[in-house]
């Protein structure tokens, strides 16, 4: 779905990236990687749902091979993240031993996901465990989490598209925008 058919959704001034800033960031970042991982085998590990489409392109941007699994994972509670609890819905099926890890996000808003991820992951004996991530709120962030690889930091705003949803919807949407607040209020 492109924005002509969800314009009158969001705030056009605000924060948006088309397809093309997407992918053309995400080239960057798999050029950081290839160079950083260099005669080493890369696991990405998506989290589902909001990384499906981060997944898909930043792996075709990568000129070698990279295996690919997936985790889902859900915070405790009313929905918020905010007890920062996490529950694995799907775990991965690949064992960790030895393997160099790389989480595949779409967005880190308060860091309590990731935080929590990346003790995990690092609990099963990976050689190594990093972060990427599209977008990254610094603003929200309640917990300090070293992520090696972002894509763009954005303002502490409701952003939707490209893997990002608001009850499940705008996923599809081609480009990121800032949803209006007549959409959820
Ligand atoms: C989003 C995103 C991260 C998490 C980040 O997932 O994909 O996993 O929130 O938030 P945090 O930094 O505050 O922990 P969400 O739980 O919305 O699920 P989804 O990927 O299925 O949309």
């Amino acid at each position: 779905m492109d924005l002509t058919h969800v314009e009158d959704d969001l705030e056009l001034d605000q924060t948006l990236f088309t397809e093309e800033q997407i992918v053309s960031r995400l080239k960057e970042m798999a050029a950081d990687i290839e160079r950083d991982y260099e005669g080493k085998d890369i696991l990405l590990v998506g989290v589902l749902k909001g990384a499906v489409m981060v997944m898909a392109d930043l792996a075709r941007s990568l000129d070698r091979h990279v295996e690919m699994d997936w985790m889902a994972v859900s915070s405790y509670g009313s929905g918020t993240k905010s007890s920062g609890v996490v529950r694995i819905l799907k775990d991965l099926d690949t064992d960790l031993q030895g393997r160099h890890v790389l989480i595949v996000e779409d967005i880190i808003d308060t860091g309590l996901t990731l935080s929590w991820l990346i003790t995990n992951l690092r609990s099963r004996g990976p050689a190594s465990v990093e972060i990427a991530t599209l977008l990254r709120k610094p603003e929200a962030q309640q917990m300090e989490v070293e992520v090696k690889y972002v894509g763009f930091d954005i303002p502490n705003a409701f952003v939707v598209g490209y893997g990002l949803d608001y009850n499940e919807q705008y996923r599809n949407l081609r480009c990121i925008g800032t949803l209006s607040p007549h959409v959820y209020s």
